[in-house]
């Protein structure tokens, strides 16, 4: 109201949904200087690293290493990273065995099966697991099988909400196959549902592809909370096996992301950086891993790289 009676310009409230501006509010109080101690807890809290977690075991002999590929955030590179870790790993004598866990089923796409003519998928071994052994298939790749995922997976979380033991599903459907592999690697939808636990509960390993893009590290800091979840809960042996950086540009942006990443993640991390290439992007739509599309593209000199780094780490030289 103005001094007259008039009212003013401001909208009656009620009429107008609260907002409070946050100049308003940006109030200076004068708490005095914090004490040694909060000064402590806060330098601590600043210098904790979001995804403290132990690496990966050692796998036990005479079986497949099983290792997720994750990341909650969409399009990092999840899906790229298994088809061409796999074609990579079977390009050295190792039989590969890819499990597809997204209900996008590119890894079929891009390691050149057609998914209209597979009858059983991920969703059917989630369900029953004995029929693990009849549901993998040959791909355009010798030695790399997979096991294709599609859109049957959509709605397998809430079919499974009254199943007992559920999220060991996957762990017992692997149990026979693991003997026949040196390598299981799942792909995962970009999110934390129950069939992503499903593959957490039955790896011993994880690797985390992550875009140099904004937000990289924040991502990592929840997907860090799930990992310790599902270590506390269902599977202590879980850890990281590595932390690699996908699409990256020379950029600053790029560059500052992958500083930050290499500085949180000394000895996870997984050189060298794979370079943004689209060779890498038009390689599923031929049905091939990049190393049967351009093997001398940065992508498929990139890729050889970081396959070395891992087959390494799963102790599979
Ligand atoms: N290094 C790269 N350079 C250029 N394009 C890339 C690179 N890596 C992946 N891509 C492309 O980026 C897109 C997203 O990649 P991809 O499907 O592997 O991500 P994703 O994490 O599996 O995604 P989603 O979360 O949807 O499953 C695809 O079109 C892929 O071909
Ligand atoms: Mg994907």
């Amino acid at each position: 109201m103005t001094l007259d009676g008039e009212r003013d310009e401001l909208p009656e409230v009620g009429a107008a949904p609260l907002i409070i501006d946050a100049d308003f509010v940006e109030v200076e109080e004068d708490r005095g200087l914090p004490s040694l101690d909060a000064v402590e807890e806060i330098s601590t809290a600043r210098a904790r690293r979001p995804l403290e977690l132990p690496r990966g075991p050692a796998t036990p002999d005479g079986r497949a290493r099983v290792v997720t590929v994750i990341n909650q955030k969409g399009g990092v590179g999840k899906t790229t990273s298994v088809i061409n870790i796999a074609a990579q790993m079977a390009l050295r004598g190792h039989k590969v065995l890819v499990i597809d866990a997204d209900s996008q089923g590119n890894c079929a796409t891009g390691l050149g099966v057609d998914k209209s003519r597979v009858r059983t998928t991920t969703r059917d071994l989630m369900l029953n697991p004995e029929c693990a052994v009849d549901s993998r298939h040959a791909t355009a790749v010798e030695n790399v099988h997979i096991i294709v995922g599609d859109r049957t997976l959509v709605g397998l979380e809430q079919e499974m909400l009254r199943q007992l033991g559920r999220e060991r599903r996957l762990t017992e459907a692997l149990a026979p196959l693991l003997p026949h592999y040196d390598l299981v690697l799942i792909d995962t939808p970009p999110s934390l549902g129950l069939v992503t636990i499903n593959a957490l509960v039955a790896s011993d390993g994880i690797v985390i592809p992550v875009q140099t893009e904004y937000f990289a590290l924040e991502g990592l800091a929840m997907l860090a909370g799930t990992i310790r979840e599902v270590r506390g809960l269902l599977n202590p042996r879980l850890g990281v096996d590595g932390v690699m950086l996908t699409m990256h540009a020379p950029t600053l942006l790029n560059q500052q992301v992958a500083a930050e990443v290499k500085e949180a993640f000394p000895e996870l991390i997984v050189e060298p950086p794979v370079r943004r290439n689209i060779r890498l992007a038009e390689a599923p739509s031929h049905g091939i891993p990049i190393h049967l599309h351009d093997p001398k593209s940065n992508g498929g000199q990139d890729y050889q790289k970081v396959a070395s780094v891992l087959e390494a780490r799963w102790g599979l030289l």
